[in-house]
Parts: structure tokens; sequence; C-alpha cells
């Protein structure tokens, strides 16, 4: 391991490590960034393991393995093996397609700990056309299928908009159905290729304020059984979230080519610097100009400085500032107290009240190499 000075802010507690950008599925809320990494320019198995080894001893306790698919590389239980041997808590975030009976039988013996698994939709119609892959949905079922065989604890994932959030119960009794212990139902974020979709997946407030009634008679149903976790869409909240639990505070996002972010939509940002585990210890990183540039609170503006919800969100959301209103220090634009709210109502009545427009599909395809 490099030898480095020991950082001086709090440790990080998780990490993301983004495998591969390659995909079969091309959802139009993906959000990972318009520019993909090629496959040429990812890392290898033994970059990753020693960024784990690096991660582990910054302070690092759970490590996400996600993409893209991590399927995508025929090296992922190679990996899972370095980050167990590194002592991290090992989680893979899959579509489940390319995850055979044979590679969740090797992801096992090298020590995976949990899966988290993506459902696009409650039928083979609605979730194949949300990923844009024919078939996809039964792939998936299979797949859950061999998840409880094999034993891993298993969380759904369910990205949730205007085209599916009438399904909210069928959904979570799907994820019920399925063994999950847990499910996150997330309103889509629109960061990356999702903001290109942004109108044609805009919920009605009517919709999300029906799925909030819903997960909380869903969490009586399921009390004991299955936690579940709601993200309400932003744009329809009073108040900003604590994105990130604040910038640079608990984790680090590293992409396919070792770029390390703050977090997942960071790069939109104009004027950060982004070091590359390559090149840079984890630990120095950390501590680097990326990671400190709205790190804390001194740098907030009003209303924010004086606001007493300072402490509690952090000024909202740097990345959504910068998509809405090209500010990245402002107050996240959906604040109440914002002075660009009016915009985000005027903006959420126009989106909603238009017919969808069709689908922007990303063809990852292209970028497999
Ligand atoms: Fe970057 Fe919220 S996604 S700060």
């Amino acid at each position: 391991m490099r030898d480095v000075p020991a950082p001086t802010a709090p440790p990080p507690l998780a990490m993301l490590a983004e495998l591969t950008h390659r995909c079969p599925l091309s959802c139009p809320y993906c959000s990972n960034p318009l520019e993909l990494t090629a496959r040429q320019a990812e890392m290898s198995a033994e970059d990753w393991a020693r960024i784990f080894r690096e991660a582990a001893a910054l302070g690092v306790l759970q490590l996400h393995l996600s993409g893209g698919e991590p399927a995508s590389r025929p090296d992922l239980a190679e990996i899972v093996r370095s980050a167990r041997e590194a002592g991290l808590y090992t989680n893979l975030i899959t579509s489940g397609i390319g995850l055979t009976p044979r590679r969740l039988e090797e992801l096992d013996a090298a020590g995976l700990d949990h899966v988290q698994l993506s459902v696009q939709g409650v039928t083979p119609e609605i979730a194949d056309r949300m990923g844009g892959y024919q078939g996809g949905f039964a792939r998936k079922m299979q797949t859950a299928v061999e998840i409880a065989r094999i034993g891993f604890p298993l969380t759904i994932n369910a990205v949730m908009h205007r085209h599916n959030l009438d399904d909210l119960p069928a959904t979570l009794a799907l994820a019920a159905d399925l063994g999950a212990r847990r499910i996150e139902v997330a309103c889509v974020q629109f960061q990356g290729w999702a903001l290109k979709n942004r109108a044609a997946l805009q919920p009605s407030r009517a919709q999300v304020e029906a799925a909030k009634r819903t997960v909380a008679e869903a969490r009586r149903i399921y009390a004991g059984r299955m936690a579940i976790d709601f993200v309400p869409p932003d744009y329809f909240a009073d108040f900003p979230k604590a994105c990130m639990n604040g910038w640079g505070s608990t984790g680090l996002n590293i992409a396919p080519d070792g770029k390390v972010l703050p977090c997942h939509a960071a790069e939109i940002i104009p004027g950060l610097v982004f070091q590359n585990a390559r090149e840079t210890p984890l630990a120095e990183i950390w501590n680097g100009p990326a990671f400190s540039a709205f790190r804390g609170t001194d740098w907030l503006p009003e209303p924010c400085q004086s606001c007493e919800r300072r402490d509690i969100d952090y000024g909202g959301c740097r990345c959504q500032a910068m998509a809405l209103i090209g500010d990245a220090k402002a107050t996240d634009p959906i604040y109440r107290r914002s002075p660009f709210r009016g915009e985000v109502d005027r903006m959420i009545a126009a989106e909603t009240t238009a017919a969808p427009p069709p689908f922007v599909y990303r063809k990852l395809a292209r970028i497999a190499g």
C-alpha cells in the first residue's frame, strides 16, 4: 500500500465501485453520465484489489459493486474475492442479466455478502419496454430464483416514475414474493442520461401522494418481513435532501477508469478536478480538492448559511443546482426558499400536464468495445 499522510476529514464509510459502464439494458432513467467509459479504459481486477485495500485502510466498511452491469465483467468473482480479502462487506447491484447459476455460485464462493436486484416493472411488457431489452424480465425472475436458492440476502431496487408508480403495490408484492428482505423504492433522480427523459418520466403530484400512502400502508403489511425504503422525488419536496449525507462526508464513487468522484453526477460541475485512484492514493484524494469543494457548511450561501436546516440538508444537492440553474454553489432550487422554486413548479406543471414524449434510450452496446 502506498504511504500517505492520514486524512484530516472523518473517513468514508462506503464506496461505490462502478466496475464497467457496459450494460445490456438501456433504461431511459439511467443516471450514469452522458460520457461513458469505454471497455478499453476500464481498470483491471488487480487495480481494483489495490484500491479495495486502500479503501479498507481509509475506513470504508461497505463496498457497492455497480455499473453499468457488473456481470458484464468476466472477472467479477475475482473482484469480489479481493474485496472480501480486504475486509469489505460486498453488495452487488445488478440487473441480473448475465448472472447464470454457475456465476452466482462462483460469487458465493468468492464471499459475496448481498445482492441488490433491479426491477424495471412487474410484467414483461412494462419491464422489457423500460429496459429496452426483450426477455429481460423473464431472465431477471430466473436470477431471483437462483439468488434465493443460494441464500444471498436480497434487496430489490425499483426506480419509479410516471409509467410505473401506479404499479407500486404490485411492485412491493413482487419483491416480497421474491424473498427480498428489503426494497428500495426510489423515484427517478434526474441526473445523467435521465435528464434527457425528464418530461417522459416526470410523475404527477397525485401519483406521488398516492405512493406515499401506499408505502405507509405497506410498511404495516410487511412489518417484520421486508423493510421498505422510499425515496420520494426531489422536485415535489419542500426541503432539499442531504445528498450523499453531505458532500465528501460518508462515501466515494469510483468510475470504471479509476476517476474518484464525491457523488455519481459530480462530473457535470465545471471547475472540479477529479483525481484518479490509479495514480493517487485514496486517502489523498479523500482530502483533495474535489472532495473538499463543498464539504461541511462554511461554503454555503444564503439563505442556507443562516437556515435552521443548515446542518440537516447542507444546502441540498450540488448536481441538482448545477443541472437546473447552472450554478453548483446555489441553494438547491427545489428548496421552498430558493428564488428559483417558482421555475421548478412551472416546469413540473408543464411536464405533467402534457402527454409524455417518447423515451430516448441509451445505446450502451456501442461502448461495449
Ligand atoms: Fe451530486 Fe447530489 S448528485 S451532490
